[in-house]
């Protein structure tokens, strides 16, 4: 099977990507309550402040995953097997799969599929030098289209799913549900899932975590915008918006929004939105669940939750299911 590669090509948009763009923009700002697109949000600017929100005191998810892997590497690595094929959504910069591949025996390949083709590239070439029996087949691709699988000349005796960084927590539930189906569905019999879940807790901590005091999170969410003037050629009036996050409890996300302060018109392909005065974009959202919520989600997906491992303080959990038998 031809071999997949993220270069340049990746980092521009064909012309039925940008139309797509445009379509799906409008489409968002003409809802009664506008929304965007969250996958939008990473762009070569955005993933690269994305990284930076990783860093951030306030943004305790990265941190705290990071050690409830480098705590239980070894019991993941236990329940996953030997000879797999690691198949990672949205791989990032790949620094929690290093951990795993160190303490995985033989994988036989991994695919990190991510729709930032720059971040792709790098990671994946970082990851065939460092392990060099390894296949490394990288697919530039929105995970959330069904990608076809490259073959492996070497054996697997099944397919992971490794979906770190709490991401199952940008869709709403029966999103998510249809999401994990379609994964039990592409690792098959015998697979499993590697999943990352930010849990619930205090609010005030929560909307800390997506409203940072220097304002890494709001430019994150500003550079939408930027985005879509470069782009598409539109003309948001960028310094009339203001990023917010607010828990919202009933609902059990944070919503990222983009108040519009004043009211404004904003022109895109050729076609005019307004906007009233405090008026927001709903930009992105960032499910919690408690461990028993998320297990019952994943069950109706088809999964049986085999383990599950979080942090003393309890902020963050990384579970591994197996695909049920009743499944495939
Ligand atoms: C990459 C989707 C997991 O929801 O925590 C971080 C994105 N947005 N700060 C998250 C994000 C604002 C992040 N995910």
């Amino acid at each position: 099977m031809e071999r997949v590669t993220a270069g340049k090509e990746c980092l521009r948009f064909s012309v039925t990507e940008r139309s797509s763009f445009l379509e799906e923009v409008l489409h968002g700002l003409r809802q009664e309550q506008k929304v965007l697109p969250c996958k939008y949000l990473y762009d070569a600017r955005g993933s690269q402040l994305f990284e930076e929100i990783c860093e951030l005191d306030e943004y305790y998810p990265t941190r705290t995953e990071l050690a409830i892997m480098n705590r239980s590497v070894d019991e993941m690595a236990a329940q996953i097997g030997e000879e797999v094929l690691l198949i990672e959504y949205g791989s990032g910069s790949g620094r929690k799969t290093r951990l795993l591949l160190d303490s995985l025996r033989a994988p036989t390949g991994y695919v990190p599929i991510d729709i930032s083709g720059e971040m792709l590239a790098e990671s994946a070439a970082v990851i065939e030098n460092r392990y060099p029996d390894l296949t490394v087949s990288p697919i530039c691709a929105d995970y959330l289209s069904p990608v076809e699988i490259p073959s492996m000349d070497k054996p697997v005796r099944r397919r992971i799913v490794y979906f770190p960084g709490s991401t199952i927590g940008n869709f709403e539930p029966p999103e998510a549900l249809e999401f994990l189906t379609r994964m039990v569905k592409q690792v098959g019999a015998g697979g499993g899932l590697l999943i990352g879940v930010d849990l619930r807790k205090d609010p005030a901590e929560l909307e800390r975590a997506y409203d940072d005091a220097e304002g890494v999170t709001a430019n994150f969410n500003l550079n939408l915008l930027e985005r879509i003037n470069r782009e598409l050629k539109a003309d948001f009036a960028v310094e009339a918006f203001s990023h917010v996050a607010v828990w919202v409890r009933d609902l059990g996300r944070v919503e990222m929004r983009l108040v519009c302060n004043v009211a404004c018109e904003v022109t895109i392909g050729g076609q005019v939105i307004g906007f009233r005065a405090g008026e927001y974009i709903h930009t992105e959202n960032a499910y919690k669940y408690d461990v028993s919520e998320f297990e019952s989600l994943a069950v109706k997906a088809g999964l049986s939750p085999r383990a599950v491992w979080t942090d003393t303080a309890e902020k963050f959990s990384v579970h591994y299911f197996a695909v049920s038998d009743d499944s495939c």
